[in-house]
């Protein structure tokens, strides 16, 4: 039986290149804060303790960590005085914690599952510690990961402290550690901070070991996943790392992307396979579209869920609490809000549906409206299955159209329309004979006699 596993989040670091009133680790990258997608990895490796170490200069990251992992699993590191430093203030958070645990960095979003999973299963298998190491064609800024004759990990040297050999090894640490909890504040608690930033180093645990009889093994990951985030060029960066491994994913499992790069993604988008989705879409988080569908060119969707077949755009504008039936069509220039549509429900043109349910089969004319807001409330519209709303309705709510019945043309309906009635809400139309010759001859009078 494996052991228990626990993870401890640096992110105590100041982010101060972001030039943000947002915390750095706050950030989103494919629409997720990043301290989120490190507390994600670690759960899913099955971290059954997630601390998260900050600064108290910083409680907004401090509440949005108790929000995920509670007020107890949060650890303040005051002032900081390097990574050793930080496990260290974990050290309270984790006590009576038995197993094994590893340190990820809330600015690294992109550190892969299957990398963290060989880390522990290799440290399993093998015992001592276990570091996430890469080659970088430009390994400057890094730590470097050296080795002995054998290729077996003796230490790592941080930049600032190489000799200008040591600077030429490519191979370098991400920083991500997994070692036995006991083990690893044993040997934390021995670090020192002689070196050239004056600060504790979390990468002397590798050398400490190495000196006690413990080994550690280098997981080889690559550089895109270790991508670590300090400015907005970098966020940049790993937005796009993330883009492509998700285009990829997305393609992998059976979903045509007509122009790969020009779709965007979020963290928990669910495609089903045999979608296609034309050039330029953006998804926002909350996305779930069934089998089948085409998503056309030009459509922005978030918390929306697309039922199987459905056509959506081009230029469509899906907001948050879209449910839409299988088969349904939007077209262009439609925003849906708050509203689910049954299936094979229907607007296909220049039309906003808010706050509504409608029912299966109806057809929503060319620039419908529902009317959802008064200034202060929102309001409910229901439209029947099989009704048919005429070309410029618009809808004050709170109203209901029946099941299969129509509104004229222009209307603007204030009254529920029963069930196979016809709601007409217009003035009437008066013509008004030969009024435009009469018109015209005057008009050019006028001009002739000036
Ligand atoms: C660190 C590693 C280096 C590695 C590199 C990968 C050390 C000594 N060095 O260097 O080997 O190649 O990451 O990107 O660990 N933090 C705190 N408290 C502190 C200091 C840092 O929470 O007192 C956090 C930061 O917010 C950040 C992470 O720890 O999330 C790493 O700190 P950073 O200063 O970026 O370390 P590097 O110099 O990049
Ligand atoms: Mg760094």
């Amino acid at each position: 039986m494996s052991r228990a596993r626990a993870a401890v989040i640096l992110a105590a670091g100041q982010g101060t290149r972001m030039k943000s009133d947002l915390p750095k680790v706050l950030h989103p990258v494919g629409g997720r804060p990043m301290l989120d997608w490190a507390i994600a990895s670690a759960r899913g490796l099955g971290a059954e303790r997630v601390i998260v170490v900050t600064g108290s200069h910083s409680p907004q990251v401090r509440a949005h960590a108790a929000s995920i992992v509670g007020e107890s699993s949060v650890a303040i590191q005051d002032p900081p005085l390097g990574t050793a430093h930080a496990v260290r203030a974990a050290e309270q958070a984790l006590a009576g914690f038995d197993g094994d645990v590893v340190v990820l960095y809330a600015d690294a979003p992109l550190v892969k599952s299957e990398s963290l999973a060989a880390m522990f299963a290799l440290r399993e298998a093998k015992g001592g510690m276990a570091v996430l190491g890469f080659t970088a064609p430009n390994p400057f800024g890094y730590g470097r990961l050296i080795t002995d004759a054998e290729g077996r990990l003796q230490r790592i040297v941080e930049e600032k402290d190489a000799t200008p050999e040591e600077r030429a090894i490519n191979l370098c640490n991400s920083g991500v550690l997994c070692a036995d909890a006991k083990a690893l504040f044993q040997l934390l608690s021995m670090v020192k901070n002689e070196n050239a930033k004056g600060e504790y180093y979390l990468t002397d645990v590798v050398g400490l070991g190495r000196s006690a009889g413990f080994f550690t093994h280098i997981v080889e990951g690559d550089e895109t996943e270790v991508l670590g985030v300090n400015s907005r060029v970098e966020l940049s960066e790993a937005e796009a790392a993330f883009q492509r491994r998700r285009r990829r994913a997305a393609m992998e499992s059976g979903v045509t992307l007509i122009d790969p790069n020009t779709v965007f993604f979020s963290h928990d988008t669910e495609i089903a396979n045999d979608v296609v989705i034309e050039p330029s879409v953006y998804f926002g988080p909350g996305v779930k579209i069934g089998k089948g569908a085409r998503i056309k060119a030009f459509c922005h969707i978030e918390g929306a869920e697309i039922g199987e077949g459905a056509q959506i755009g081009p230029s469509a504008r899906l907001r948050p609490g879209t449910k839409l039936g299988a088969q349904v069509k939007i077209g262009n220039f439609v925003e849906i809000k708050n509203a689910t549509f049954g299936p094979k429900a229907q607007a296909s043109h220049l039309t906003y549906v808010g706050d509504a349910d409608v029912g299966a089969r109806a057809n929503l004319g060319c620039g419908t409206i529902t009317c959802n807001y008064d200034g202060f409330d929102k309001y409910r519209t229901t439209i029947g299955e099989d009704a048919f709303i005429g070309s410029d309705t618009a809808l004050v709510a709170p109203v209901t159209i029946g099941k299969g019945a129509y509104t004229g043309t222009g209307s603007v309906i204030t009254k529920d329309v029963p069930d196979g009635a016809l709601g007409v809400g217009r003035s009437r139309q008066v013509n008004i004979d030969g009024w435009a010759d009469k018109n015209r001859a005057k008009k050019q009078k006028a001009k002739d006699t000036k």
